[in-house]
């Protein structure tokens, strides 16, 4: 058979190369020549091969695919994207949060669920985690949290007593810690759990009607975790083994799906709802907001370089379109200003114009020049211009997610409702949903985990911290610790 010859190495500047294995010299022996820029083009651009790792969540990877309504949603949002038939092409990524990039896939951590959809109208990103709340409620507290379950500043070390002394000081966070310390803590992989949104977020349809929906993306391969064990061997053999494990489905043909279902609450309820429903840490029940189904997500396509497909693709909850808002969640509003910036940061002002953070509709924007900025310009440059640039239609696309708020300028904690506390849902979750075995596996995780160097007085916190939770979890827990 006719082998094809391999295609001549060139530079970046599409002139052949000599060669691939030796540096230009005086003689076999002699000194290397300044006018070798091909080997000084290899040593450069190498030096120059990492960029900065996400802050949180340094450590992922994603797949391309596409999402289907197949259900009507029009009476609760005119977004494109939800209409019913309609498909869109997404991008995920999923990630740990506190570990930095070479980190072990299997460490104990929420798991980010980040996705953009590529909609005609403009890029609509929905950047949730697995777990249905979070651990914090004001996003002054968010870069404490993170520090917190990093490293610390003398033995660059992680550290229990730190991330254990930060929960037990802020008891809002006991909600998703039980989440986290129990089975969801460590899923089987990226394909076996599900994705939240976990804020609410708004919808607005044609005639003007709002929604507060929160997202449940339920994975159609059946929820499935790892033991703390199985987790603890397997980051020892394969640091990458969500990795590997979803790029190598999708190449076997295995294709994962999630179902999404939506829960939505009219507008007017939030008012009177019995607890907060724009606190992040707390879940609606199902029985008071059933989950409506929408369509199904499919991811079908590997990155052919993850460095640009993936660690260059950059979410931001920001990214809304019409139909879909915002709402009164102070962490999502901390949020929405946050990730732009982290991109400005890590990948520069015009990462948008890197092909997988490209929107696969027409970009008339008014931005102009920076550094990497690839796609020309053309005049007019501003607005108002009575030049044929432009014109934003405030007919078409009115500010539809808006909601009326009013009050002196304050800084304190959110009003609290009749069922507002930090320990009833919690509690819910480990005697209602948790089984005899769960609720042993979660004694044992906690107990694991506080035994790994948490001193006192943070030691009696946690147990109170539980005992709030349950009290029969928490003298499980303080005699596991204490004997
Ligand atoms: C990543 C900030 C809360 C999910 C990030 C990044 C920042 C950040 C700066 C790195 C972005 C990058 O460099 O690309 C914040 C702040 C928060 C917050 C300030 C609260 C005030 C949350 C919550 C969730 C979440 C509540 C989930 C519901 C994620 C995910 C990523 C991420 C999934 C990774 C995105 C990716 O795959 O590129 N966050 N975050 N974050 N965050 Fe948050």
């Amino acid at each position: 058979m006719k082998q094809e010859s391999p295609k001549h190495t060139t530079t970046d500047a599409g002139i052949p190369v000599a060669s691939d294995e030796h540096s230009l010299t005086i003689g076999p022996d002699g000194p290397i020549l300044l006018q070798d820029h091909y080997l000084i083009e290899q040593m450069a651009n190498f030096n120059r091969e990492k960029i900065p790792e996400r802050q949180p969540h340094a450590k992922g990877s994603g797949a391309f695919g596409r999402f289907e309504v197949t259900h009507d949603m029009s009476a609760y949002t005119k977004a494109a994207v939800f209409q019913p038939g309609t498909k869109t092409d997404t991008l995920i990524r999923f990630s740990t949060v506190a570990g930095e990039l070479g980190s072990p896939d299997t460490w104990r951590d929420p798991r980010g669920f980040a996705l953009k959809f590529y909609t005609s109208e403009g890029n609509y990103d929905m950047v949730g985690n697995n777990t249905p709340v979070f651990f914090l409620r004001d996003p002054m507290k968010f870069q404490h949290f993170i520090r917190s379950q990093k490293r610390r500043a003398d033995s660059g070390l992680r550290d229990n007593d730190m991330q254990w002394d930060f929960w037990t000081l802020s008891p809002e966070s006991a909600h998703q810690v039980t989440w986290l310390m129990g089975d969801r803590g460590i899923p089987k992989n990226w394909r076996h759990m599900n994705g939240y949104s976990s804020h609410t977020y708004m919808w607005v349809n044609k005639k003007g009607d709002r929604f507060w929906v929160k997202y449940h993306f339920k994975t159609d391969q059946g929820v499935d975790f790892l033991t703390q064990d199985e987790a603890d061997r397997i980051a020892g053999e394969d640091g990458d083994y969500h990795r590997r494990d979803l790029f190598e489905a999708i190449k076997r043909g295995e294709h994962p799906s999630w179902t999404l279902h939506m829960q939505i609450m009219p507008y007017e309820e939030a008012k009177t709802y019995r607890f907060n429903p724009f606190d992040l840490t707390k879940v609606w029940p199902h029985a008071d907001y059933p989950l409506q189904e929408v369509g199904k997500l499919t991811l079908d396509r590997n990155p052919t370089d993850h460095h640009t497909e993936i660690e260059q693709a950059a979410f931001e909850p920001n990214n809304l379109v019409p139909g879909i808002g915002a709402s009164p969640d102070k962490m999502l509003l901390g949020r929405l200003f946050a990730y732009a910036d982290a991109h400005r940061h890590r990948l520069g002002v015009n990462y948008k114009q890197i092909p997988v953070n490209r929107p696969q509709c027409p970009v008339h924007s008014y931005s102009k020049d920076g550094p990497m900025r690839v796609d020309n310009v053309s005049d007019p440059v501003y607005a108002p211009n009575s030049k044929g640039g432009p014109q934003a239609d405030p007919e078409r696309y009115p500010e539809s997610a808006v909601w009326s708020a009013d009050g002196d300028m304050v800084r304190a904690a959110y009003t609290l409702r009749k069922d507002d506390d930090d320990f009833g849902q919690p509690g819910t979750l480990v005697r209602e949903v948790m089984d005899d075995a769960a609720r042993d596996r979660l004694v044992a995780n906690v107990s694991g985990h506080l035994k790994g160097g948490v001193s006192e007085p943070v030691l009696q916190r946690a147990f109170e911290y539980w005992r709030n939770v349950d009290k029969g979890i928490g003298d499980r827990i303080a005699k596991a610790v204490s004997g």
